[in-house]
């Protein structure tokens, strides 16, 4: 059952194609005649919960939006900066009036009379696909004042971001929004109750926003039947790394890993011998092979497992890949992407870099793994937002369950010499 992506290659970016498809007919008989209270009670009963990560149901979330006195403000969080993740950006391509749709609904729902779509900046073929949209619903009078001829009014800003990634945590998104360094706020107050200019403000994921045509159509059991008991519908699941079929592919929550990546419907079988797979984007805990073959994509099953649902970004990897290499990778794209705000966060993730480009580079040394897991340790509870702590649980599992690597590199060529002509040498025992 294709919930978000059943319009693919249909051509559904035009208006009439989109109409002719089913599009914006529900919107006018069934929406308009039901009270904002009723959408949101739809979308509790419906099991629908955030697809942007965190995972937090949407209904509920909604129903901390205070009403009745300030202006409510929708931004959909379109910034999609986890590595791996790229659904979407094919989301926002392919169906742009599926996600217009869905913010009329979220907006009746939520009495807002503005709805901004946060989109990282490079995508630019979703972005011409979203403002042409954009303008033939104005022209249909789906957008603007009085839409379909009822008293509301809805307007939707399109905005580009320009590329960091802590931009797409949801702070530091109304901050960015706003005008402001795109740096990330306390919380509490939420942005529910205190967001965007200071008033409530509702974010939510593309996908968890082109979901709600679909339940308006079909109904809150029918959605919550095509999940688990705890998490109703399909998930768009982003899979790259080795397999046969690397794209975007919606499947029930909950479906088995291997099933997935090895289905003739989905990713065609694994190249090479499996090493192990990140489950929900490059922040969630590594699986090892066994453990991927026990493991179902759904929200409880991956907790269950010590690692997270995530986005829905799968990257499967076979043997030819170095666990400390990947490692690397990832310290450099979270140390890079800091903000700069928290202690542990703009000095910890630039250390914890340093150390595993010393190993990855022959120039490890004892010491190096434990204090690796300490300075992770340290991550986890004690910066504004969690953007540390996404480079602290790689490390902790890929040290882990793929520490004879580690421990090999550190071993084999301890290179002291080339060390000291580098920027990330350090002397013996510095950090005891
Ligand atoms: C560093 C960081 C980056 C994030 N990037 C995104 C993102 O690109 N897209 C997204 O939807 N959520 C992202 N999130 C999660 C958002 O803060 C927020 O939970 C989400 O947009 C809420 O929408 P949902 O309830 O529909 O999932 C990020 C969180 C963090 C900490
Ligand atoms: S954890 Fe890092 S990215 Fe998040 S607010 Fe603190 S310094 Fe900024």
């Amino acid at each position: 059952m294709k919930v978000c992506t059943q319009n693919f290659g249909k051509g559904a970016q035009k208006i009439d194609v989109y109409k002719k498809l089913g599009g914006y007919a529900n919107t006018q008989k069934i929406l308009f005649g039901l009270s904002s209270f009723e959408v949101i009670d739809l979308v509790q009963r419906s099991g629908l919960r955030g697809r942007g990560g965190a995972g937090f149901p949407t209904g509920m979330k909604w129903s901390f939006v205070p009403r009745g006195g300030k202006p409510v403000y929708i931004a959909v969080n379109a910034d999609e900066g986890e590595p791996g993740t790229f659904k979407d950006h094919f989301l926002m391509r392919e169906d742009p009036h599926k996600l217009i749709e869905g913010l009329i609904i979220a907006g009746w729902a939520l009495g807002a009379r503005n709805a901004y779509i946060y989109v990282r900046g490079e995508f630019l073929p979703a972005i011409e696909s979203l403002t042409s949209a954009i303008r033939e619903a104005y022209a249909a009078n789906l957008l603007g004042k009085n839409i379909c001829g009822t008293k509301y009014s809805l307007d939707i800003t399109v905005h580009r971001g320009a590329g960091a990634y802590v931009c797409g945590e949801e702070t530091a998104l109304i901050n960015s929004l706003e005008g402001q360094k795109g740096q990330p706020r306390l919380k509490p107050p939420f942005p529910a109750v205190n967001g965007a200019w200071n008033m409530p403000t509702c974010v939510n994921n593309v996908e968890t926003i082109m979901a709600l045509p679909w339940i308006l159509e079909n109904g809150a059991e029918a959605y919550a039947a095509l999940g688990t008991p705890k998490a109703g519908g399909t998930k768009v699941f982003c899979v790259s790394g080795d397999v046969k079929r690397r794209g975007v592919f919606e499947a029930r929550l909950g479906i088995p890993l291997m099933e997935l990546l090895e289905s003739e419907e989905y990713c065609g079988g694994v190249v090479g011998n499996l090493k192990g797979c990140i489950p929900g984007g490059s922040s969630t805990q590594v699986l090892t092979p066994e453990e991927c073959k026990k493991a179902n994509l759904d929200y409880e099953s991956l907790a269950a497992m010590g690692t997270m649902f995530g986005s829905g970004a799968v990257m499967p990897f076979n043997d030819t890949h170095g666990i400390v290499e990947m490692l690397n990778t990832l310290g450099k794209f979270y140390s890079h992407e800091s903000c700069g705000q928290c202690t542990p966060c703009r000095e910890g993730t630039g250390y914890a870099k340093r150390i595993i480009t010393g190993i990855a580079k022959g120039r490890g040394h004892d010491g190096d793994i434990e204090l690796l897991e300490s300075i992770s340790n340290g991550f986890t509870g004690t910066t504004i937002c969690p953007l540390a702590a996404a480079l602290g649980a790689p490390i902790q599992s890929y040290l882990q369950k793929f520490r004879s690597e580690f421990e090999d590199a550190i071993l084999k060529k301890p290179n002291h010499a080339e060390a000291r002509l580098t920027d990330d040498y350090r002397p013996e025992g510095w950090w005891e």
